[in-house]
């Protein structure tokens, strides 16, 4: 699939932290691979950073338009899952076995695609990320229960 490219597409935005560096480059050859366009946000070496500036980069993009998905890394996918979903209108999900990939799209329009360096192997990741790129959202009556994520993020916090 080297030679197709998906033109007039947005591009899918890619980062990690030093924990995920070396899968996230094996995530950017397969998406590229399969003709997407890909950004690579960083970061470049594998010294120490911190995950939330990387899933800020990221999910910045994806909630303004200018990214088609976001792909984030780190080691156990947690603490970028929970920094991008800080950022109003993305919807990351840890995609930790095939159907989760395929639902949190079908089911959740999930935005942004999470994985564990030190969790998951790269077949794996690279699998579920390929499902989850190609699935649509279903709509219908996910629509609705996506409205009601988007007006949690209007709301002030229960006490
Ligand atoms: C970094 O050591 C590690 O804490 C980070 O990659 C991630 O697993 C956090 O959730």
């Amino acid at each position: 699939m080297a030679d197709i490219v998906r033109t007039g597409t947005l591009p899918v935005v890619v980062a990690s932290d030093h924990a995920g560096i070396e899968r996230k480059k094996t995530i950017l050859a397969a998406v590229a691979a399969d003709g997407f366009p890909v950004e690579d946000l960083g970061p470049e070496t594998d010294d120490s950073v911190d995950y939330p500036d990387f899933a800020a980069a990221v999910g910045n993009r994806v909630a303004d338009g200018s990214a088609s998905f976001g792909v984030l890394i780190c080691g156990t996918g947690i603490g970028m899952a929970i920094a991008a979903n800080k950022i109003p209108g993305i919807r990351a999900a840890i995609l930790y076995d095939e159907t989760a990939a395929r639902f949190a799209r079908l089911h959740n329009n999930a935005n942004v695609a999470v994985f564990g360096a030190r969790t998951m192997s790269a077949d794996q990741i690279v699998s579920r990320l390929r499902i989850f790129l190609n699935e649509p959202f279903e709509g219908g009556r996910h629509a609705n229960r996506i409205e009601k994520i988007r007006q949690l993020e209007n709301k002030a916090p229960c006490r």
